[in-house]
């Protein structure tokens, strides 16, 4: 008897993962997050009881752009997610305000450094305002908080003898702020035919410099670098090699400039003749956030979010900064790619950057979110096509989801406006064997999602929930409820009751995964299911919801989504 049971449940389980087309497998962070193949159990999850994610800070040369809020929209969802799970949430992101880049831009646009700096970094954060980024610190490297941290932190390096006086010469990137060697640059001729030295890997013009300034050890960090990115921090993994490859050839890293060129930054405590690097003074904003010195309960950070273009900085100058400082290191860096636009780099000058804010009007932020994290996939480029976009609002956001609540929560079709209960009895005769388990497995669903959530693999964990509403959506097309619902049979009525029981909870479920990536839409579904605000954590969503009467639906607020034209 008990094997009979044991095989039905491995059997059920099978099913729903062939509609999830998903397997079990271990949760990178090293926690299994999904049932047990063989006894289905779940295994419990760390329960820390805080959680702290970090994006890059933004560079406030020019407007932000599509790419930047994507690293945004994408540590919001991981933040959310937590905050469900009813941890402290600490998620800080800003912009990054010194260097010769933003000095340059400036002088540009005829402002002073000061100003310049304070109206784009308000553009930024109006920006992710509006995409309700829930970020719990916004910070601006010009802040008087992060100056101090920096001297700080740059007198301890000093103080633990991780700093010398020296010289410098080389390649140096003000677009990237990098400095380069020989390996790392190419001729290329440019537009107007001239030769030039660029960057191999972005592409941005160098010049050689020669000039003295501090040094940090960053050759003495090697090995301990080499058995740190052994552990997997840095996800996804094929990012790993590539950063390892940058510690084949162990040099010294310049940390400050000559103020004489480079007057906009945070001068080198003790000799304002030198100004600290702005990558430095940049990473340490890390430590700002979390009150540096006193780091208690704040670091390290759960996760740092960041792009492909900037894993040297964070896989190898901020781990051997924060082992130099004697501090812990951060539990996992997040790495994605970029944002392409008709198959080309996003970039000023080429005039092919998308404004989140022109996007915003065409579709709303909420749509926008969702796309980014749909078609976004951390490890490959992704192509932003608009017509694409729309078409992928169109047929999951709206058809699938808006849909599917209009129909179940229709006037016509739902007369009482009730969330209603299923008879058991009509509950097995009309609804297949096949329907009933996947309906009774939506406890799989959940799993899966809470470990793509984990695991930051937003797109696999919309694509699951997707999966279950194109099923749900299905369900109410075969057993025609428009039809059931003209009759007044009580066989008729009960039926209608039970299909609508079944696609109205997999939309409340649906609802309450889907917070993280749309949160407002969200938040009109489950008010109009009438769903009560504390019965929307992940583990209510284990529950079942009604355990006695039919409840009343929630007031009728107009259509959830409206289908987008396409031109
Ligand atoms: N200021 C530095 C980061 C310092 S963190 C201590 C910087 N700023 S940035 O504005 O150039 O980039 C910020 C983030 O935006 C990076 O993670 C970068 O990868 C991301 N993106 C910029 N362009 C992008 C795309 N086209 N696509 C996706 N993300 C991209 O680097």
């Amino acid at each position: 008897m008990m094997i009979l049971i044991r095989l039905e449940k491995h059997e059920l389980m099978s099913r729903t993962k062939y509609l999830l087309n998903v397997i079990s497998r271990p949760c990178i962070t090293g926690v299994w997050t999904q049932r047990c193949r063989k006894c289905s159990s779940r295994i419990q999850n760390r329960q820390d009881q805080s959680f702290s994610v970090t994006t890059p800070i933004f560079y406030v040369n020019a407007a932000p752009h599509m790419g930047h809020l994507y690293t945004c929209v994408l540590a919001d969802a991981v933040a959310r997610y937590h905050r469900l799970k009813g941890k402290q949430i600490l998620f800080s992101t800003g912009t990054d305000e010194h260097g010769l880049k933003i000095q340059q831009a400036a002088d540009q646009s005829k402002e002073s450094p000061a100003l310049f700096t304070t109206n784009v970094s308000r553009t930024f954060k109006e920006m992710f305002d509006c995409y309700n980024i829930s970020y719990t610190d916004y910070i601006r490297t010009t802040e008087q908080r992060h100056f101090t941290t920096v001297q700080k932190f740059w007198t301890e390096l000093e103080t633990r003898g991780y700093i010398y006086k020296g010289s410098y010469e080389g390649w140096y990137s003000v677009s990237d702020e990098a400095f380069l060697t020989e390996v790392d640059v190419t001729e290329v001729v440019n537009k107007k035919g001239e030769k030039i030295m660029v960057s191999k890997e972005s592409g941005n013009p160098v010049t050689w410099m020669k000039e003295d300034n501090y040094m940090f050890k960053l050759s003495e960090f090697s090995d301990r670098l080499h058995k740190w990115l052994d552990t997997g921090v840095i996800q996804p993994a094929m990012f790993t090699p590539i950063a390892q490859h940058w510690l084949s050839n162990p040099q010294d890293l310049s940390v400050s400039r000559p103020s004489s060129r480079l007057s906009w930054g945070i001068p080198v405590p003790g000799d304002s003749s030198q100004t600290i690097y702005v990558w430095l003074d940049a990473l340490v904003n890390y430590l700002t956030v979390c009150g540096y010195p006193s780091l208690e309960q704040t670091w390290p950070a759960d996760v740092q979010v960041i792009g492909k273009d900037i894993l040297k900085f964070h896989a190898i100058y901020w781990p051997a900064f924060l082992m130099a400082a004697g501090l812990e290191l951060p539990k996992k860096i997040f790495c994605h790619s970029h944002w392409l636009i008709n198959c080309v780099k996003m970039s000023k000058s080429l005039g092919n950057v998308v404004d989140p804010m022109v996007v915003k009007e065409k579709y709303s932020a909420e749509v926008f979110r969702y796309y980014l994290l749909r078609e976004g996939v951390p490890h490959s480029d992704g192509n932003y096509l608009e017509e694409k976009a729309m078409e992928y609002v169109n047929s999951d956001v709206v058809n699938t989801f808006g849909n599917l609540l209009s129909r179940c929560t229709a006037s016509a079709i739902n007369r009482d406006q009730i969330y209603p209960r299923k008879d058991q009895d009509t509950y097995i005769s009309s609804i297949t064997a096949a329907d009933r388990e996947t309906f009774e497995n939506i406890e799989i669903l959940i799993d899966t999602v809470e470990g793509y959530y984990q695991d930051m693999m937003m797109y696999k964990a919309i694509e699951s929930i997707m999966s279950y509403l194109r099923w749900a959506n299905g369900l109410v097309e075969n057993h025609k409820i428009w039809d059931l619902a003209k009759s007044d049979q009580e066989a008729d009525v009960l039926h209608l009751k039970c299909v609508l029981h079944l696609a109205l909870d997999t939309l409340r479920v649906s609802g309450i995964l889907l917070q993280p990536v749309i949160p407002n839409i969200s938040e009109r579904l489950l008010n109009r299911l009438g769903i009560p605000k504390d019965r929307r954590t992940f583990e209510c969503a284990r529950k079942p919801y009604l355990n006695s009467p039919e409840l009343p639906l929630g007031p009728n607020e107009g259509v959830l989504l409206k289908r987008l034209k396409i031109n």
